[in-house]
């Protein structure tokens, strides 16, 4: 089979101390998703435990980010990226191999000296701590923040933003671990950039919005849960809507996500970010690209065009 796309290096390695935790009801996790057992083989720091599918999330990141600061770079000159949710900069997954997560292979990829700065942010201070550690072993301090901020808070990230290259054009990548990023936030963000922003989402619906829908819309004892969702929505009336109610009563899960995914959108296509991709990773959850530009959607169209093993891609849309 043709590979068309770059290989990405994430430092992939054996560790011989994970005892693959994760389906079992012992689990050596802390609070922030660190392994309590398994430090790093490579630097001796922790490790987050994380899914399978963390590999499609670093393949399709990085083959973008590589054409984004490629491209870019001579038209804009100031480029920045900035992560919401970074982690620690290695994770490990269920098969014992660790590898470098999204950050640190964002900061050793080739082309990250093209950005004039990168922000990565977490509200541990014990994640961030990390991270920093690691972004010093490879000699980044300069251009690489790691930084404690809180989605939920936007002057944190705000904050945040205004403190390294504010005119410069962004690629924010919000890599939670469900619906809980509110969409207050992501305004936040594309208005703190004068919309110079294109944005990469991790939008959970199939891990996450799929499973709780029917009882999201119809079961007092979910409100928290329905909150939750019309934060990351940004829309309170979500679910009384008729549409919405009606699927719930008929059980139609899919149409429910379907409508949920297309009412994001919506809010997005509202804020300028109307070109738009919804590149599904193993039917747990959508990389959503949205951006002003087409030329952006042409670049997230390339770099995804073929899979992690090298197979070709077709688009479904929402
Ligand atoms: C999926 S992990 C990130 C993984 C990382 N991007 C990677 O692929 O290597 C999610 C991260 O979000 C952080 N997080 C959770 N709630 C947060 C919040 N309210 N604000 C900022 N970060 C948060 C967690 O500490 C965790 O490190």
């Amino acid at each position: 089979m043709k590979r068309f796309n770059t290989t990405i290096d994430t430092d992939v390695r054996d560790n011989a101390d994970c005892d693959r935790c994760r389906n079992s009801e012992v689990r050596h996790t802390d609070a922030d998703g660190l392994c309590t057992k398994v430090k790093s083989v490579v630097d001796s720091l922790p490790v987050r435990c994380v899914g399978g599918w963390a590999n499609d999330k670093i393949y399709y990141l990085l083959q973008y980010f590589q054409i984004f600061a490629k491209g870019m770079a001579k038209k804009w000159g100031k480029l920045r990226y900035v992560e919401i949710c970074s982690g620690p900069g290695r994770c490990c997954t269920r098969n014992c191999k660790e590898q470098d997560g999204t950050a640190l292979s964002i900061v050793k990829n080739e082309h990250f000296d093209l950005l004039s700065d990168a922000l990565f942010i977490d509200y541990s201070t014990n994640v961030i701590d990390i991270l920093s550690k690691r972004i010093e072993s490879v000699g980044k301090t300069a251009h690489a923040h790691a930084i404690v901020g809180d989605y939920n808070d936007q002057t944190s990230i705000i904050r945040a933003l205004e403190q390294f290259s504010p005119e410069s054009l962004t690629l924010c990548f919000i890599d939670p671990t469900d619906c809980s990023v509110p969409f207050e936030t992501v305004r936040s963000i594309f208005q703190a950039t004068r919309g110079r922003c294109d944005m990469l989402i991790s939008f959970f619906d199939g891990l996450d919005f799929h499973r709780n829908a029917v009882n999201a819309t119809l079961n007092k004892s979910f409100s928290r849960l329905q909150a939750k969702y019309a934060r990351f929505l940004g829309t309170p009336d979500f679910f009384t809507r008729k549409e919405i109610v009606e699927a719930a009563q008929a059980n139609r899960y899919s149409d429910l996500s379907m409508l949920f995914r297309q009412h994001y959108s919506d809010k997005l296509n509202a804020l300028g970010l109307q070109y738009q991709s919804w590149k599904s990773v193993k039917n747990f959850y959508h990389l959503l690209y949205a951006s002003s530009s087409s030329r952006g959607l042409d670049f997230w169209n390339k770099a995804t065009k073929y899979d992690p093993v090298g197979q070709q891609e077709f688009d479904f849309g929402v």
